[in-house]
């Protein structure tokens, strides 16, 4: 199967083919800044409706993959071979979208942080039509390398078939700041900020500001 791949890959390669993909995924296409932001507007509001707005240490049932943070994202680049941004950012938007299904099933129809969420899931979406769009469809055919594709297919996997112990109890807050960082880190060319070269993805960089994070709100 492997060699196979490779021989089409190569074939593909005299035509140019392959010169595509490494090309588009080192970079984060800029058509995808303008909803990222846009969600970036929305989650820096998640403080108020994903803790404040749900019981003291409220936490939602969740796979154990859908708990993808930034040393999930270092751990994969260092030990899987092949893995590229982009796949990454797939793989971000399969957990995401899982998560805030989930975050949204949990809350009744008034539930004050409903209309938050929704929004929130829509603005996510029109992300995730960007990205499709910005890259050609051959990109999502793309075989998977096999801890890649073994996540996948535990997202993908009917709840009810999914074991007991591959459940997680997670706070909503903690979810998003996972999403959040997450965007910030696979998707930086979007994020440039004053410092041009920010390491989003260290977790030190987060860390810095939770001082501030921690302080009491009025
Ligand atoms: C993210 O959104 C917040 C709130 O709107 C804004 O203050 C911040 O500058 C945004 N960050 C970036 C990198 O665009
Ligand atoms: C919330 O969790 C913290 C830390 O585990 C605990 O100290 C606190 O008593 C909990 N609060 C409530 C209301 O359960
Ligand atoms: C991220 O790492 C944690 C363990 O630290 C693991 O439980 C979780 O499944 C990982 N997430 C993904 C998407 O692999």
């Amino acid at each position: 199967m492997v060699q196979l791949s490779t021989s089409v890959c190569l074939l593909g390669g005299f035509l140019g083919l392959c010169l595509i993909e490494p090309i588009l995924t080192s970079l984060t296409p800029s058509s995808m800044c303008t909803p990222l932001r846009t969600l970036n507007d929305s989650l820096s509001h998640r403080r108020r409706y994903m803790k404040h707005y749900f019981p003291v240490n409220y936490t939602i049932r969740v796979h154990q993959r859908e708990v993808f943070r930034l040393s999930n994202i270092s751990r994969m680049r260092s030990k899987v071979k092949g893995v590229e941004d982009l796949l990454l950012q797939r793989l971000w938007f399969q957990v995401n979208q899982g998560v805030l299904k989930k975050i949204i099933r949990v809350m009744p129809e008034r539930h004050p942080s409903r209309p938050y969420t929704a929004e929130l899931e829509q603005r996510f979406r029109d992300a995730e039509g960007v990205f499709v769009q910005s890259h050609p469809a051959e990109v999502f055919q793309q075989e998977l390398p096999e801890t890649i594709q073994d996540i996948w297919d535990y997202l993908t996997e009917e709840p009810d078939r999914v074991p007991e112990s591959s459940w997680r109890l997670a706070p909503p807050k903690s979810l998003l700041d996972n999403l959040y960082q997450t965007m910030f880190c696979l998707f930086s060319g979007c994020f440039a900020g004053e410092e041009a070269q920010q390491n989003y993805c260290g977790v030190s960089h987060w860390k810095k500001g939770r001082k501030k994070d921690l302080r009491p709100e009025s």
